[in-house]
């Protein structure tokens, strides 16, 4: 069987478990590639070791070129520094701006038709820098962040509701970092808002647990950041493109006018299908809650300032 391509680049922790949940699921061929020489071939051979046991059908190869990755259908942006106890996303910016402009140029030239999804941290301004430096149609250039987010006050809400988690809906928009706006009043938990179920006290602690989760992954560690849970998300993006599924996941998209804002990258709800951001549709936010999100947005536009990216 035929399945179609994606690349993923970088082999560090979010890479390597990006490639191997795409082809556990049987959903992509991959190709992993790496500066590193060695490291992407010899992930990408022990988790072939594994395909006897786990039985799927995808190949995954290991490369240090981008001849290997030509004409991927999707192509995850994992490369750059991770981040250490103390730091925040954007003390990343400097390192993973110089990185990402050189890796994002060689995957689009050998994969012109592709869809990128950019994992890369400071993420709202990587994606942005990937969206100028590929010379792509925005709608084929998307962020992982809000899906990340989600996932997290989702894991919060279930934990302290007792609602198990296929019943908890939680929503996070804005910028993937300590501006992220999660949105209590649009999260459920058993069918009901997050802000009927608890007290607002309650819901403030959960929203500081989910803003936080990612610093209390990394002080945890000590020597990286999270990535089962990132690479879960990033996958779930993908598969809503390559299936043409058109799911409703909050994603790093451009904004043209949506929630009074424009030209800034930035996490809401979009719908993801072949050929990459399909809609943007505007949810109703309250006036606080659009004030919050516009925040955001400003946060993430001073960043994007501070690359000097010449238009
Ligand atoms: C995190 C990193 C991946 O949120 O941004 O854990």
């Amino acid at each position: 069987m035929a399945y179609p391509k994606v690349t993923v680049v970088g082999a560090g922790q979010v890479g390597a478990t990006t490639a191997f949940l795409l082809a556990t699921k049987g959903l992509a061929d991959v190709v992993l590639v790496d500066v590193a020489e060695g490291l992407p071939q010899g992930k990408a051979l022990d988790m072939m070791h594994g395909r006897s046991v786990e039985l799927f059908g995808p190949r995954v190869t290991g490369t240090n070129t981008y001849e290997e990755t030509a004409g991927s259908d999707v192509v995850v942006m994992t490369a750059g520094l991770p981040r250490k106890p103390g730091m925040t996303r954007d003390d990343l910016l400097a390192a993973n701006s110089a990185i990402l402009r050189g890796v994002v140029e060689q995957a689009v030239a050998a994969s012109p038709d592709a869809v990128l999804v950019c994992v890369t941290n400071p993420l709202d301004m990587m994606a942005y820098l990937a969206w100028k430096v590929s010379g792509l149609p925005s709608s084929r250039v998307i962020g992982m962040g809000g899906v990340l987010d989600s996932a997290r006050f989702a894991y919060a809400i279930s934990e302290a509701t007792g609602t198990p988690i296929d019943d908890v809906s939680a929503l996070v928009v804005g910028a993937h970092g300590d501006a992220m706006v999660p949105l209590p009043r649009l999260s459920l938990a058993g069918g009901q808002p997050l802000t009927e179920v608890l007290p607002p006290e309650r819901v403030e602690d959960l929203v500081r647990r989910t803003v936080g989760g990612g610093a209390e992954v990394v002080s945890l560690l000590k020597t990286g950041s999270a990535f089962y849970a990132p690479a879960a998300s990033v996958t779930k993006m993908v598969e809503s493109i390559l299936s043409d599924a058109d799911w409703l996941l909050p994603s790093c998209v451009l904004l043209e006018g949506q929630y009074g804002i424009d030209g800034v990258y930035l996490s809401v709800p979009a719908v993801l299908g072949r050929a990459g951001v399909v809609e943007v549709p505007e949810i109703a936010l309250t006036p606080e809650e659009l004030a919050q999100l516009r925040a955001s947005a400003a946060t993430v536009a001073e960043g994007v300032a501070s690359l000097e990216l010449g238009g």
